[in-house]
């Protein structure tokens, strides 16, 4: 250690006045974040480009000096982008990693760009234009998979499968209806990013450490440089809170939970009992003993990719719950939660929207299957109730009989002569036969949002106007 008049280490450049060592090689290990935070090289030097050009225009700075500024930013940006910049760890941050890198190429101009700012601001506004270019490519990610749902929908409008509850036959649907499930499940997600997008829509900087500064910046013209809505209105807040990043990170899990559930079905429908899809061979894999095989890794990695996701949501809500306002340390750890939740959930999104564009779908399969389980019976029972005008519960009962009867029988409902049914209730006509089809129980079922092919087709139509 150094005793205070030699220096065994280099102090730091950035704040190393009042230093006389440097840190030991754990402190800069565990205290560095270039590793991961370089990701936010282009949004920290937009980021001060528009500090610097504002700086100008209120006179803080000279001219010239922005001048240089912005020049030397616009090297480093190139220098970056091809490769040829080095990191260094010593520099802790990407914040200082340009800072420093400015100062070698444009010498003492460059201390003046910290002029009426912290890297406290610098942080909150960086990765606020990192999560926000983020949002809005999930935003798009999950139009296209709207879009290859709502095409799958309205192919398969017709097409007849059974609808399950308990994962038990309960009664027939479409496909397009419960695609159209799926629609609605990421249209919601969707929207989820769009508050998100309005909620943290504000520019950061200017906040300084935390109380603001007494140069006479003006945060309303960089906001707007920044493409934000405004400035944020409390600096002691706008340093202390990552709920931006906790709220895209609420939105990833949430969506991630859609997908999984997805990836699942994908995955049971593709099994050859259930045989209702067949994955295209561009979004499968096959066994290295097992020729036979073709298994649904995508789907299965979708799946999983779900509790990286939801990790980082809990990972960062441990991190932030017990900071005292305003900035801590400690919140250098919500990027890489960010990250790698942002990279899973994009290529969770990209791949589900491949395999539903790609699958094969049985309709023939799903047929077979909607007429099994005895998946009209809620049919026949709604008919006595309609036709015969026995109260619900007495046709249920009646409807319970039938089943039991075609059950001993190893028959379908629609098997059962008339005779049999009328054993079972003497109100029951030939007529009942229309409504014992699987085809005929689905396009009955015309109310609001229900799964008869005419209603189905409008809900496509909604859909594809706002889309
Ligand atoms: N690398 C830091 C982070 O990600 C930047 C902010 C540092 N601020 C400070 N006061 N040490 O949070």
């Amino acid at each position: 250690m150094a005793d205070g008049s030699s220096e065994t280490k280099s102090s730091n450049q950035m704040w190393g006045g009042r230093f006389a060592s440097g840190p030991d090689a754990i402190m800069e290990e565990i205290n560095a974040s270039i590793g991961f935070d370089k990701k936010l090289y282009a949004q920290d030097i937009r980021g001060s480009i528009a500090h610097a050009t504002m700086l100008a225009h209120q006179g803080i700075i000279s001219a010239e000096d922005k001048d240089k500024i912005v020049h030397g930013l616009d090297t480093i940006l190139s220098e970056i982008e091809s490769g040829a910049f080095e990191f260094s760890r010593r520099l802790e941050d990407i914040h200082m990693n340009v800072e420093a890198r400015l100062a070698t190429l444009i010498g003492p101009a460059a201390g003046r760009l910290h002029t009426a700012r912290s890297r406290n601001d610098q942080v909150a506004l960086d990765f606020r234009l990192w999560v926000k270019e983020e949002l809005q490519r999930t935003e798009r990610a999950l139009t296209a998979l709207i879009a290859a749902f709502l095409d799958r929908a309205e192919e398969h409008a017709d097409t007849v499968m059974p609808g399950f509850t308990h994962l038990q036959t309960a009664q027939p649907v479409t496909f397009g209806h419960h695609c159209m499930a799926y629609v609605e499940m990421f249209g919601r997600d969707r929207s989820r990013v769009r508050h998100a997008i309005e909620h943290m829509d504000e520019s950061p900087i200017g906040a300084a450490a935390l109380a603001g500064t007494g140069f006479p910046i003006d945060r309303h013209m960089t906001a707007k440089a920044l493409g934000f809505r405004e400035p944020t209105r409390n600096s002691i807040d706008t340093v202390s809170d990552r709920d931006f990043a906790l709220e895209f990170l609420s939105i990833a899990s949430i969506a991630a939970t859609h997908l999984s559930r997805l990836a699942e079905e994908i995955v049971i429908w593709s099994t050859p009992q259930f045989g209702f899809i067949r994955l295209s061979d561009a979004f499968s894999t096959g066994s290295s003993i097992m020729p036979q095989k073709k298994n649904p890794d995508a789907a299965e990695l979708v799946r999983a990719k779900t509790g990286r996701i939801n990790g980082s949501l809990i990972a960062l809500l441990t991190v932030m719950k017990g900071l005292p306002l305003a900035y801590s340390k400690d919140m250098q750890e919500d990027k890489e939660q960010v990250f790698d939740a942002a990279e899973s959930l994009e290529l969770a999104v990209a791949a589900m929207t491949g395999m539903v564009r790609d699958m094969t779908v049985r309709a023939d399969r799903m047929k077979a299957a909607a007429g099994s389980g005895y998946s009209t019976a809620t049919d026949l029972a709604d008919w006595l109730v309609r036709e015969a005008g026995l109260p619900f519960r007495d046709a249920h009962h009646v409807t319970g009989r039938a089943v039991a009867l075609a059950e001993q029988k190893s028959c379908d409902l629609a098997d059962l002569s008339l005779a049999e049914l009328k054993a079972i209730n003497p109100a029951i006509t030939d007529k009942v036969f229309d409504v014992l089809t699987v085809e005929a129980s689905v396009a009955s079922r015309t109310s609001f949002g229900g799964t008869a092919p005419a209603e189905v087709r409008k809900q496509i139509a909604w859909w594809r106007a706002r889309n």
